[in-house]
């Protein structure tokens, strides 16, 4: 059984009093993650564009690539081809950086891991254990599926840790492959023993996909089965009360959000006050939210040229329509745009400037949608 995150954000604001620290920073080996608070990776999202943008706005401990996988990356490698997409902005952006690694074989991924370690000098390689969707776990015994075999897992972690140095190697993981399956105090020592310096978990099980609730109760009884290595609590967190709530209620080190932070990169800045006891901003205003879903696009086009851009930022836009005045519309429209044009037409309509808003909203139908009706099926294997 599930248990929701039993959090209400009055509760939660009412015991962090402005001026008082609710969590500390970390270390994942010799990386300080401070605050402790973490962008979650997510395939199709968190590219450099992405990154860029939070990074911005700040508040974050450390920032995730997209899953990467191994073996299309030696493969690229191999045929002197060009790295990976998702290795966009890697070499140059700011740090720290974990990249995250998804594959079956410890070799490749103990090569690989070795690549971004010694040319791409990132921070930490991260291993995925968590992801549940069919063409990584049934057609590449990977992801998720790795739950099922932890002397697997191990030789994966402790050959990639053996191949980084001193580079610290973390682990996300889900509680199991199903529910009755649940198997994550256990592979939390397998983690642990076999030379990773961190674990997240995702509070449900492969099976669960996003059904139902994250359920925290299973993530902190983890805590206990590890000696020397920090957990990072993940699932659900969408507000900065539920950031301060997850620390107070739950032994995590820190905590990872996902969904709630696309078209919301602000978030991070918010949960950080809150963690350290001040003033949480409110959100910026919608004008504030058009120069950023803007400066999105801009980052975009720069990179992937107009026709694609369009195409990619049609879920892009679509995040950032959260609980806005139309945001059904909105997102049903830039649905469906296929260049520049068309994307500046919607956004204008829709993200107004303040002077026309101040003249009366064409446009009121709001719905509160996760911009998180996405999932990791929206992933490709590179
Ligand atoms: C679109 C999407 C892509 C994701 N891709 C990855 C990924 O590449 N690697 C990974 O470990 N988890 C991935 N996840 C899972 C998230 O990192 C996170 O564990 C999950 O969304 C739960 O956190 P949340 O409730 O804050 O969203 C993805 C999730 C989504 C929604």
């Amino acid at each position: 059984m599930t248990i929701q995150i039993p959090i209400s954000e009055e509760s939660a604001l009412q015991s962090s009093p402005v001026g008082q620290p609710i969590a500390a920073p970390f270390y994942i080996g010799q990386v300080l993650i401070d605050p402790p608070i973490l962008q979650a990776p997510m395939a199709g999202f968190t590219n450099y564009a992405y990154r860029q943008i939070v990074r911005q706005y700040g508040g974050v401990g450390l920032q995730a690539t997209e899953m990467v996988h191994a073996t299309g990356m030696a493969w690229k490698h191999q045929q002197k081809a060009e790295n990976p997409d998702r290795l966009w902005g890697v070499p140059d952006e700011a740090r720290p950086l974990a990249v995250q690694i998804w594959d079956n074989d410890p070799e490749v991924m103990a090569n690989v891991a070795r690549r971004l370690v010694d040319e791409y000098r990132v921070s930490i390689v991260d291993i995925n254990f968590g992801c549940p969707v069919k063409k990584v776990t049934e057609n590449a015994k990977s992801g998720s599926y790795l739950l099922s075999v932890p002397d697997r897992m191990g030789q994966i972690i402790e050959r990639v840790v053996e191949a980084c140095g001193t580079t610290p190697v973390t682990a996300k993981i889900r509680l199991g492959c199903s529910p009755d399956k649940i198997n994550a105090n256990r592979i939390a020592q397998v983690v642990e023993n076999a030379g990773a310096s961190a674990l997240t978990v995702h509070g449900r099980t492969a099976a669960d996909m996003y059904r139902g609730h994250a359920n925290w109760e299973r993530i902190a009884e983890i805590k206990a089965y590890l000696k020397r290595i920090p957990l990072i609590g993940n699932g659900d967190i969408r507000t900065p009360a539920e950031v301060v709530a997850a620390f107070q209620r739950y032994p995590v080190d820190g905590v990872m959000i996902a969904r709630a932070s696309l078209g919301r990169p602000w978030l991070f800045h918010q949960a950080c006050c809150a963690v350290r006891g001040l003033p949480v901003p409110p959100d910026p205003d919608l004008e504030h939210q058009r120069e950023c879903l803007l400066q999105h696009y801009d980052l975009i086009l720069k990179r992937f040229g107009e026709p694609k851009a369009a195409i990619l930022m049609r879920k892009y836009s679509c995040c950032y329509a959260q609980g806005m005045p139309g945001a059904r519309e909105f997102r049903s429209r830039v649905a469906r745009i296929n260049n520049a044009q068309e994307f500046f037409e919607i956004v204008e309509r829709y993200f107004p400037r303040l002077s026309f808003l101040d003249s009366g909203d064409p446009a009121s139908d709001s719905d509160e949608n996760l911009p998180g009706d996405c999932h990791e099926d929206s992933c490709e294997i590179e």
